[in-house]
């Protein structure tokens, strides 16, 4: 493949800037990544073209914006191997994993309970549970690293239990680098009877990934680590989990019906 550097360089300003008088060189993509000509482009001509109401116009414009919000759920399930039903926008990683510790995590955790995480989570993948844990009595029990920094699987099998009611864990670790067993993981948790949650955040833009093989319950990712815009994120789940789960907001769009007494959820 070949590149029209001058081109590129017309098209995005932000490779020309120097920094110390060098050239500016960008490999932050863990953080967040730079956006393609082709993700711009189709964000403008979203406003450009079709921007209203999505889900709640009855009018042309609406239809098409509908359209392509419900097309981009496809994609997205295609991406995953999931079915459409079980991907919900979200605004990001964080986010994501914070609906599964509410509407799972807080609603079903009791004392006695454990949630079982890594020493190489995200703060995004430890906080919620640890608070979800505060808030019902369950405890927060934590995967050690070997010295090379792997997982310490041998400490993953003692770890896990009957009492183990939701594995937390990132497939790929920001901090490290390392990939976790998350097919091996996600088969022995479920046999202990827990939920499977994995942080997906590093994984995605690195390597397929089918929610299906995986057989894991909830799979999270964020799209601004991904070429996509900043906030705007996935999580998947897996379908008889997402209709037992309660709303985690209210308001305009999740409702079926509504009065000044009562709701009832869409
Ligand atoms: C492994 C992992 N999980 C979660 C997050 C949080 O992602 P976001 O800030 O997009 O919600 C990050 C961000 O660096 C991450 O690397």
């Amino acid at each position: 493949m070949t590149f029209d550097v001058a081109a590129l360089r017309a098209q995005f300003p932000i490779l020309d800037q120097q920094v110390n008088g060098k050239p500016l060189v960008y490999l932050d993509n863990g953080a967040t990544t730079q956006k393609p000509a082709a993700v711009l482009n189709v964000l403008e001509q979203y406003y450009r073209t079709v921007n209203s109401n999505v889900h709640r116009g009855a009018h042309h414009l609406s239809d098409l914006a509908t359209g392509q919000f419900e097309g981009a759920r496809e994609t997205v399930a295609r991406f995953l191997n999931a079915s459409r039903e079980e991907i919900l926008w979200t605004k990001g990683t964080t986010e994501s994993i914070n609906i599964v510790a509410h509407c799972i995590g807080r609603e079903r955790l009791q004392p006695g309970d454990e949630v079982l995480i890594s020493t190489s989570e995200h703060h995004a993948n430890i906080v919620p549970w640890q608070q979800a844990c505060l808030a019902t009595g369950a405890t927060l029990k934590v995967i050690p690293l070997r010295e090379d920094c792997s997982l310490d699987l041998e400490a993953f099998d003692q770890l896990l239990s009957e009492r183990t009611r939701i594995l937390a864990i990132g497939h790929a670790s920001n901090a490290l680098g390392t990939l976790n067993p998350v097919q091996d993981m996600v088969a022995k948790a479920r046999e202990a009877g827990a939920i499977t949650v994995i942080d997906g955040a590093q994984a995605v833009s690195h390597f397929p990934v089918d929610v299906q093989a995986l057989d894991v319950d909830f799979y999270a990712f964020s799209g601004h680590k991904l070429f996509g815009p900043t906030g705007i994120g996935v999580l998947y789940g897996r379908r008889e989990l997402l209709e037992a789960m309660p709303p985690y907001q209210t308001g305009g769009e999740m409702i079926e019906t509504v009065s000044f007494e009562k709701s009832t959820w869409n």
